[in-house]
């Protein structure tokens, strides 16, 4: 849980009068009575590129469209910068790039310039470049000039290409004001990488900078995967962006589904997410279009993922493209679908393989040696939008295939199938308040004799580009209902996580953690998640809820060894709820307990880039008097009241 977010508060429990006893809303507890035990990894995020995720969020690569991949369209970040009487043209150039992956670059052709007017490109990075003070900037590019004689281009001149410098700066929009600057000498002939570093000095934090490219001399230089990256979580060389991170990590999540989604499918099978093309140094990602409408860098590739895993010490549930992309493409079961269960197997021995093995080995030159823990592999996205009713033979395959070489990996389903008894089904769940409010005991009777189930994606949907209060009650009703059968459902994400809060940066509505450039906050939603996660428990202890009124939630959850007692009360309510707390089966209770309380004055508060914490937990702590008492839990109001026993 996030420090300096809790007011602390000390009141009294008061001890419920008998005559009142009756009629109150009561809620009766048997501690000494478990139902269930809590699944460990109940909780977990779920992740895609959508709403710019990774590229503009979590993957912190300042500058955009770093790559110019196969069918970027035109030129949309780079613009041409030229100071005085300099004179430059900027163009995509066909053929020339740095690799084979890569097979364009952005070409500059300076016909007139000087130490004092030079010219090149910009690029205005993710809705602008975030610039702090005293900060360092790792930067690097590839380039290449005319090496010898008179260049094709007839402006540039014979002799004055090679060994021309490049010097790289951080400006910012509106004072024009250099942040930080380097120069890196001598272009050659040849596609080489340069790496420089931009340190800032007094400069003010802003998030309204570009980076500018600039050369002193008529030149023809081509440029491709100019790259600068600001300091990472846990200082990891090429990490996640620090502020997002330490959101995800407050809210104790227990894996990570990757890499979705829709962007696990793409729209055609040539765009879905093809791992091997997202592996090695970056001159050798092609880059690939997402089915939410822009190109994907890929710089988040499968071992990012697995590294992002590592950061947050959770595990990864790793999901597999199955033959079935969204414009009703799909592989037919049978020897057509064989390399691409074959490509799964090998995505799995690239994740768990010593380095002894093939892809193990592939793994370890990528700079991870140690293999990573896996236990869930899941097998496509929502094949139940599959029209051609394959996916019960393609399932069965990647089944027999993955059990028969890995026996202890959990295989989960995406939609129900009958030829195999999936492991785990993944169900999803997106709902407007009132459906989460209502379905909120949709687990309670559900069947236990079918597999284990995973609602790898749920969210209430109201409010955007963030959900707002009536959201995260919807939620935290809904999840009182995870909670309580988590017998039954073993593991639980959110979905989205991001968004990218500017014109433009959403695709999907209602995301969990909104951010900029410069900062980030999490909705009312997010806040729900973080206390649901903090205060798990590890059994579900038996409840009655009675007289509790129609828009009153409860779960109850114990932890065994640390003898603590979680009580969540969502009262969605416009009146506040006291609620009589009656404890059976405990010897001793208290006498302090902490409540932590998630509220607003109407459902549609909520939290915004400008107003960031306009609703976070508040703790109070209060004395328990006795086993039995009542507890006023306030209008609109998500509560984990935690006692000792
Ligand atoms: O979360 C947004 C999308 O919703 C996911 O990509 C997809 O799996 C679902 O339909």
């Amino acid at each position: 849980m996030c420090k300096g977010y809790f007011a602390l508060v000390v009141v009294a429990a008061y001890v419920l009068p008998l005559s009142l006893a009756a009629q109150a809303p009561s809620l009766a507890i048997q501690v000494d009575h478990p139902t269930a035990n809590v699944s460990p990894m109940l909780y977990g995020l779920m992740t895609e590129e959508i709403n710019f995720s990774y590229d503009g969020g979590l993957y912190p690569e300042l500058v955009r469209d770093r790559a110019i991949g196969r069918g970027w369209g035109a030129l949309e970040h780079w613009t041409l910068a030229a100071r005085g009487n300099s004179i430059a043209k900027v163009s995509i150039d066909e053929g020339t790039g740095p690799s084979a992956a890569l097979p364009r670059s952005i070409k500059v052709s300076v016909s007139a310039a000087t130490d004092a007017a030079p010219a090149g490109v910009q690029n205005d990075g993710y809705w602008g470049i975030a610039v702090r003070p005293q900060t360092s900037y790792a930067g690097s590019f590839y380039a290449k000039t005319y090496s010898t004689g008179a260049p094709a281009d007839s402006s540039s001149s014979a002799g004055w290409s090679a060994g021309v410098p490049v010097t790289v700066s951080l400006v910012n929009d509106e004072t024009g004001v250099t942040a930080a600057t380097a120069t890196v000498g001598g272009l050659t002939g040849e596609w080489k990488q340069y790496s420089f570093t931009l340190k800032t000095g007094q400069a003010p934090e802003s998030s309204n900078n570009h980076l500018i490219l600039t050369i002193p001399r008529p030149a023809t230089v081509w440029l491709d995967l100019v790259s600068l990256f600001p300091p990472t979580y846990h200082d990891r060389p090429f990490g996640n962006r620090i502020d997002l991170m330490e959101k995800l990590a407050a809210m104790h999540p227990k894996f990570l589904r990757l890499p979705g989604g829709n962007y696990l499918e793409g729209d055609h099978i040539a765009e879905r997410f093809e791992w091997k093309k997202t592996i090695g140094p970056w001159i050798d990602r092609p880059t690939h279009p997402s089915p939410w409408r822009y190109r994907s860098s890929d710089g988040m590739g499968l071992l990012e993922f697995l590294e992002w895993c590592e950061d947050l010490k959770i595990e990864p549930v790793l999901a597999v493209y199955a033959g079935y992309s969204m414009a009703q493409e799909h592989v037919e079961p049978g020897p057509a679908l064989e390399p691409y269960v074959q490509d799964a197997l090998d995505e799995i021995e690239y994740a768990t393989g010593g380095a002894d093995t093939k892809w193990g080995a592939e793994r370890a030159k990528n700079g991870h040696a140690a293999p990573f823990p896996l236990h869930y592999v899941e097998i496509g996205n929502e094949d139940e939008f599959d029209r051609s009713g394959s996916y019960d033979g393609r399932y069965a395959q990647y089944y027999k295939a993955i059990k028969q070489r890995y026996p202890n990996l959990q295989v989960i389903a995406t939609a129900p199938v009958k030829s195999v008894k999936p492991d785990v089904l993944d169900e999803h769940f997106y709902m407007p308040a009132e459906q989460s409010f209502s379905d909120a005991s949709h687990y309670d009777k559900a069947d236990r004799n079918g597999p284990k189930i995973f609602v790898g994606e749920w969210a209430t949907r109201e409010g955007e580009p963030t959900p707002n209060l009536e959201a995260a009650l919807g939620d935290a009703a809904w999840m009182t209902g995870m909670e309580r059968n988590s017998d039954l459902v073993i593991m639980a994400s959110y979905a989205p996580l991001f968004v990218n809060v500017n014109p433009g940066g959403m695709q999907w509505a209602t995301d969990l953690i909104g951010y900029n450039a410069l900062t980030s906050y999490g909705s009312p939603s997010y806040w729900a998640q973080v206390l649901f996660g903090s205060y798990l428990g590890t059994e579900v202890v038996a409840s009655t809820l009675t007289n509790g009124g129609p828009r009153v939630y409860t779960s109850v959850t114990r932890d065994e060894k640390s003898h603590k007692l979680f009580i969540k009360v969502v009262n969605a309510s416009s009146e506040a709820a006291p609620l009589s707390i009656a404890l059976s089966g405990v010897a001793s209770v208290g006498p302090e307990a902490k409540l932590i309380t998630l509220s607003g004055k109407t459902p549609n508060a909520t939290n915004t880039i400008a107003n960031p914490r306009a609703i976070v937990p508040v703790e109070q702590t209060i004395q328990v008097v006795g086993p039995k008492f009542v507890q006023r839990f306030a209008p609109y109001s998500i509560n984990v009241l935690e006692l000792s026993y």
